[in-house]
């Protein structure tokens, strides 16, 4: 083994996405970093990893797969595998994992755990009301009036939450819940008063008992212009983000991280991993919105750009218990990533059009094009998913990031694809 100091690790990192793309990118600069596997990984891992086509949802095969392989450390990209215990089947078999249990995971992975957890604590967050039962929830809804927000307790691939605006779509959502429309996810339903205020990431490394922030970021759901349109998993992200000024930033800290941290704790359940902290800022005064227990995505690609080698040792210092002696060190600097995605995109569209150009783009420490969604065949790279690339950079300013970033998107020949052309707008 490894000790992560003197001597060179073999990492693997779980996942697929634009995510883990850009967690590779970073991990790999760190001249700790030896082998590099990314399983399953995507047609841009390829570039930069080995590729290996486990199923990460098994923990036993994961925790066979690193012992095989001489893994030192195992990185954990998304949420499922965490929830269903795959970090704790790896510390059972001795492997070094980044990345919670399945008991801390519930952060994620109910709403009404995280509503009750905040209650412990005084944490603020929204109003809310638990419901097993579709007519009280119904009788509840009536009584409070919109706008309302319902959600599937569990986990439901980000699409579990309705912003109602009207007392019928709060039914029809409901309905739909309790019918199954999200699975067992459904089968307990979270419903929140509506926060108003400007929402922005944070995102903080745990070690269990010591906490390391490492980045704010905001991101752009909707497809359209000007955040119109149907809801996506993203379509661009900046950061820092303006919104989450030192003072609101240190709101957050005492009043909502370090007293979730401590009770989880208490409760025998320590989190460690990355907590994603999202929050609706009003007049200055941050509210939790959700936690969830991994990076975002699109947002982890702005963080590892910023963050670039030093990745390593940060998540290295959060397995080990040893993040009070770690430290970030900042550059004065903004990033900025811009989705393309499949015309179509959050609907309908087609997979396999080909992606030209991006041989021509550049590739260092100011620009990077991550790959959320590819494939090769015959050589030439060819689109898998909705989202499918985030060209990526970073620049003195958010304007200078932006420019670079566009210019790069400007290069990628691919007439199946579209972006917004208004990312970081609200920042500017
Ligand atoms: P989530 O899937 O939990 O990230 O929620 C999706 C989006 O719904 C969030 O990013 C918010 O924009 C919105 N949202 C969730 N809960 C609330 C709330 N209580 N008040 C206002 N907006 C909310
Ligand atoms: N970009 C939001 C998320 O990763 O959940």
């Amino acid at each position: 083994m490894a000790n992560g100091r003197e001597t060179t690790m073999n990492i693997l990192i779980l996942g697929s996405g634009g995510r883990e793309h850009a967690l590779a990118w970073a991990v790999k600069q760190n001249p700790k970093c030896d082998r590099l596997i990314v399983a399953p990984g995507n047609a841009g891992i390829a570039g930069l990893a080995e590729c290996a086509g486990i199923d990460v949802m098994d923990g036993g095969i994961v925790a066979t797969f690193a012992q095989e392989n001489a893994v030192d450390f195992v990185i954990v990209g998304p949420e499922a595998p965490l929830a269903a215990g795959l970090a704790d089947r790896l510390r059972e078999a001795g492997v070094l994992v980044f990345g919670p249990s399945a008991a801390a995971a519930q952060l994620e992975a109910s709403k009404a755990f995280t509503h009750e957890i905040c209650d412990a604590v005084g944490a603020p967050a929204a109003g809310y009301a638990r419901f097993t039962d579709a007519g009280l929830a119904k009788e509840y809804v009536r009584r409070q009036g919109s706008p309302i927000v319902v959600k599937a307790d569990g986990l439901a691939a980000g699409k579990g939450v309705v912003v109602a605006e009207d007392v019928g779509s709060a039914l029809a959502a409901i309905d739909d819940m309790f019918a199954g429309a999200f699975g067992a996810a459904g089968a307990e339903v979270v419903i929140e008063e509506f926060m108003e205020g400007e929402e922005a990431s944070f995102f903080v490394l745990c070690d269990g008992k010591n906490v390391l922030p490492i980045g704010t970021a905001q991101d752009h759901k909707r497809v359209g212009e000007g955040d119109t349109g149907p809801n996506t998993g993203g379509m661009g992200a900046y950061s820092p983000a303006p919104v989450l000024t030192d003072e609101v930033a240190g709101q957050v800290m005492s009043q909502i991280v370090r007293p979730t941290m401590a009770e989880m704790a208490k409760r025998g359940t320590p989190f460690q991993g990355v907590l994603f902290v999202g929050l609706m800022i009003k007049d200055g005064q941050p509210r939790l919105v959700e936690y969830n227990v991994r990076l975002g995505d699109p947002e982890c690609q702005v963080l590892m750009m910023r963050l670039g080698g030093q990745v390593l040792d940060l998540l290295l210092a959060a397995s080990e218990g040893r993040l009070d002696q770690a430290r970030v060190n900042w550059a004065d600097d903004h990033a900025i990533s811009v989705v393309m995605a499949a015309k179509g995109y959050p609907g309908a569209y087609e997979k396999g059009s080909i992606i030209s150009g991006l041989e021509n783009l550049p590739e260092d420490s100011l620009n990077m094009v991550f790959h959320a969604g590819t494939a090769e065949a015959d050589g030439k790279k060819t689109a898998s998913g909705g989202r499918v690339l985030n060209v990526t950079a970073r620049g003195e300013s958010l304007r200078e990031a932006r420019a670079r970033a566009y210019q790069m998107v400007g290069g990628v020949d691919w007439p199946e694809g579209f972006s917004r052309s208004d990312i970081g707008w609200r920042a500017l």
